[in-house]
């Protein structure tokens, strides 16, 4: 019955949205089969979550969210191993756990899990499809919610479905985009940028097999999936709602502005890509209501709010905020929070159903997308200011602190990006091989800074599994043949659980960086400034290294103030009156002409009523 009421409730804007990507053909029957068929599997408890998602549909805003993402294998193991961790995870008050790809892959070029095998099925070097479902149960019982990744762009070359079309199999050739020759893929080049420039340049693979090209937009042995062929969309659909089905409660829509190819155009954010997320949400409503939706869109401003969808007519949940990320570590190299001003200021004045999900470091390397326009305003040479950046942070500008890899460097456009952990760049490594107590305060003061500013933001904070006892690099990588190309290997290590009980020793900069992350987890979870419904905005500080959130919810204020100096700092704030106290310090903040700040100093001041 509830699901032949959400079904009817649906069923126009689904017709219309399969008439828009696949004209009039009846497929709405196809569909409605698939569905029933994976809700008549859902497990009761499932269905009981269900249930109380949809009373309380909001709950992913909840000012207690907090989440990890992490590499299975270099965490635990196993997933059954992640169950013997879950104590760890709770200590630091997670309660969302990302878990890198899963899912079947090739053993040697897999992208990181991102060329699957499989859409449906676990990969034997994890576990099986029922130690998920034992997971996520365990995992449920705690209050943590699992999100997977699940890769729609594209397959591996040795998928099931490729390997197929390698032999000539016409149905399965047709879930990819084949050339028999140059013509097409040219007049795409023209125009689809290179995701890796250097690591994987051009848009297209020559198969021998086939002697044909076959469309790659990743790296050549990820296949691009054509979703103008509705079976692709279907299957897809279908196995997402399996591994909704073994418990998992997010999914982290990889790469989902690239899913739509259309000759002619820069294939990104195509309208039909739009069409595609708001039906998946629709059929997440029906078939499993307790389904949140992440959308992994790195893009402009402009493009990443449509992944949002309407009020009326939704498509994520949730959203990265990736630009965040490179607009931080900009802020704490230039010393200067212009561009993060403006960034916040984007971000809040979204409508109030757009929830992000803010980080410092993810698995990815940091890509310097600051935006251009504002850089000229402000006299800045956009590729002047990318060079600095990355050659700070790998350690090759005078004074840097930091130490990290270029990534994807392309000489002709001299563009690079930026691999390394939190606290390498925040110059924990380089403090330790010149072991020099006072530098590595002021790095453990950088760390922290920086994940204080994710804590206060409007969304929730995703820790990269590691950075909460300040893991550094680990350039073991470069001796494993599989991984050495690509530098984002030097942040993607095994979790060191030897250094980890350092984090109950007093005096080592695991247990300063764990215990205060700890700290702003329970402040955060308890303060209503930091409810969902508060008002957030920036402030003015009057001076540019000084950034200033303010948090109101009805009578209550907090003023969130962080600064990116190396400098003790003077600040002035307009129009606040009253009393304040820093959450962590407890000092009281007494205006005199102006306010002082240490370097690189966090404060959370609470008005006092
Ligand atoms: C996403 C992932 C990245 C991967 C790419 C291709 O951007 O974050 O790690 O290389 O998708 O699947």
């Amino acid at each position: 019955m509830e699901y032949l009421n959400r079904f009817r409730k649906n069923q126009n804007e689904i017709q219309e949205i399969l008439i828009s990507l696949y004209g009039e053909q009846n497929l709405l029957g196809q569909l409605d089969k698939i569905m029933l068929a994976r809700y008549n599997q859902r497990s009761v408890s499932l269905k009981d979550l269900d249930k109380k998602r949809l009373e309380k549909p909001l709950w992913y805003m909840d000012k207690d969210m907090l989440g990890i993402t992490m590499y299975t294998d270099l965490f635990a193991g196993s997933l059954s191993g992640i169950i013997g961790k879950i104590p760890y995870l709770k200590e630091i008050g997670i309660t969302y756990l990302h878990l890198m790809p899963i899912l079947k892959m090739p053993i040697d070029q897999n992208d990181g899990g991102y060329a699957v095998d499989s859409f449906s099925e676990i990969d034997p070097r994890f576990g099986t499809n029922k130690d998920l479902e034992r997971l996520s149960n365990a995992l449920r019982k705690e209050n943590i919610s699992l999100c997977l990744d699940f890769v729609l762009n594209h397959t591996s070359s040795t998928h099931p479905w490729a390997l197929k079309a390698k032999e000539g199999d016409q149905e399965a050739m047709d879930r990819y985009f084949f050339y028999p020759n140059r013509d097409i893929p040219d007049q795409y080049d023209q125009l689809v940028p290179d995701v890796f420039p250097s690591t994987a340049p051009g848009n297209f693979t020559y198969v021998e097999e086939l002697d044909q090209w076959v469309l790659t937009s990743f790296y050549p042995f990820q296949w691009d999936l054509n979703y103008s062929n509705p079976n692709v969309l279907f299957d897809i659909i279908d196995s997402m709602l399996s591994l909704a089905n073994l418990g998992n409660e997010i999914f982290r829509l990889d790469a989902v502005p690239y899913i739509w190819k259309q000759l002619g155009t820069n294939c990104r954010n195509l309208k039909q890509v739009h069409l595609i997320v708001r039906l998946i949400r629709i059929v997440m409503e029906i078939v499993a209501p307790a389904i949140v939706l992440k959308g992994e869109v790195v893009m402009a401003p402009k493009e990443l709010a449509a992944y949002f969808g309407t009020e009326e007519k939704p498509e994520c949940h949730l959203l990265y905020n990736a630009a965040l990320m490179a607009n931080l570590w900009d802020s704490l190299a230039s010393q200067d929070t212009k561009l993060l001003i403006e960034q916040v200021n984007s971000i809040l004045s979204l409508p109030s159903h757009c929830h992000f999900v803010n980080y410092i470091r993810c698995h990815d390397d940091i890509g310097w997308a600051l935006d251009a326009e504002s850089q000229y305003n402000m006299g800045q040479d956009p590729i002047e200011h990318k060079k600095f950046l990355y050659n700070f942070y790998s350690g090759n500008f005078p004074f840097s602190y930091s130490r990290g890899e270029l990534y994807n460097f392309d000489p002709i456009t001299q563009d690079a990006r930026s691999c390394g952990t939190a606290a390498s760049f925040c110059g924990i490594e380089s403090a330790l091989e010149n072991n020099n107590m006072d530098d590595m305060n002021k790095a453990i003061e950088r760390d922290l800074l920086m994940h204080s500013l994710i804590y206060s933001l409007q969304g929730f904070a995703l820790l990269s599994s590691g950075d909460e006892i300040g893991q550094l690099n680990d350039y073991s990588y470069k001796k494993d043949p599989l991984k050495v190309k690509d530098q984002r290997n030097v942040h993607r290590s095994n979790f060191d659980w030897e250094k980890t009980k350092l984090k109950n020793k007093k005096g080592t900069y695991q247990n300063r960086i764990f215990s205060e992350l700890k700290k702003m987890g329970e402040i955060r979870s308890i303060d209503n400034c930091f409810n969902s419904e508060a008002f957030v905005s920036t402030w003015d500080s009057h001076n540019s290294k000084v950034f200033i959130i303010r948090r109101t919810y009805r009578d209550e204020e907090l003023l969130c103030i962080f600064s990116f100096s190396d400098f003790e700092e003077t600040f002035y704030t307009n129009n606040l009156v009253g009393d304040y106290v820093d959450f962590f310090s407890k000092e009281r903040l007494t205006p005199g002409w102006g306010y002082k700040i240490k370097p690189h100093q966090y404060i959370w001041a609470k008005k006092v009523k």
